[in-house]
């Protein structure tokens, strides 16, 4: 029983000091989004209309639960956030054919339906602050958590355009080259607080998206809750009744 024990902590311990060490990799950023904001969902979606659906498709939601989850009046989407279609029970699909997607960037821009949910969304939101320029390649930026990424800066206009530094390290005798930070080369509309919140919103939409039931079962969680409370004053005061004339 004592060895399982101490197996169990050493398996802990080394779990442990493996999250702490990562993977060697840059460290990534973390992405603290809120559900229950749903403001910021509302701002994740029309940055997602306006800059992704261009190429990214999420063909397991459609633009009439995205309006009623989100509590955007309908003909508010139909205006201003449908791009692809005009009918509000349609899914967020593409304008761009598959086929020129892959012709243009080498790969089809994967679905984002369930991306969240793969990736995390921490991973998202690194990624979406991690591009950086780079002039071999044929979009101009790379990505430190994506390297080699096929997908250009969408968002280069509000986040402007980064240097990556990186330094040469001797790690186990091979040296290699490790991020060390980012330098403005060209400011975007926002500066790094601003972007910060908007991708923060975006990966928000994205972890919705993945999982939209999961917004229901916030709402009827304060249900069931609330119910809770008022079945115990009843059983309360049944309770009182009875023992009225016992005592
Ligand atoms: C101009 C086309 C284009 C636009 C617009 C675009 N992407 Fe991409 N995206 C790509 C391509 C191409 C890839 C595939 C990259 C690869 O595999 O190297 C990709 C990959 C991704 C991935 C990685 C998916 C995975 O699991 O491998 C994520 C996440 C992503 N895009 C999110 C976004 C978001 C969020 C937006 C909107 C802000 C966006 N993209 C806008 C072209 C685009």
């Amino acid at each position: 029983m004592r060895t399982l024990l101490i197996a169990i902590l050493l398996c802990c311990v080394s779990v442990a000091a493996n999250a702490e060490s990562g993977h060697g990799g840059p460290k990534m950023l973390n992405a603290n989004v809120d559900l229950g904001n749903t403001e910021s969902l509302q701002r994740g979606a029309k940055l997602f209309v306006n800059y992704c659906v261009s190429c990214h498709s999420a063909n397991y939601m459609r633009y009439g639960r995205v309006a009623a989850d989100l509590g955007i009046p309908e003909d508010v989407m139909k205006a201003n956030m449908m791009f692809t279609t005009d009918k509000i029970g349609e899914p967020m699909q593409i304008a761009m054919k598959p086929t020129d997607a892959e012709a243009w960037f080498g790969v089809t821009p994967p679905d984002l339906s369930v991306v969240a949910r793969s990736r995390g969304p921490d991973w998202l939101f690194s990624f979406l602050n991690g591009f950086y320029l780079d002039p071999a390649k044929p979009t101009g930026v790379n990505n430190i958590y994506f390297p080699s990424t096929a997908m250009p800066h969408v968002l280069a206009e509000l986040q402007g355009l980064n240097r990556a530094v990186f330094e040469t390290e001797t790690q186990h005798d091979v040296e290699v080259q490790v991020f060390k930070q980012f330098e403005s080369e060209r400011p975007g509309t926002l500066d790094d607080t601003a972007y910060r919140k908007a991708t923060r919103d975006l990966v928000n939409f994205l972890v919705y998206v993945g999982e939209p039931a999961k917004l229901v079962r916030y709402a009827l969680g304060v249900k069931v809750i609330a119910f809770l409370l008022v079945l115990w004053i009843v059983a309360y005061a049944l309770k009182r009744e009875y023992w009225k004339d016992v005592h």
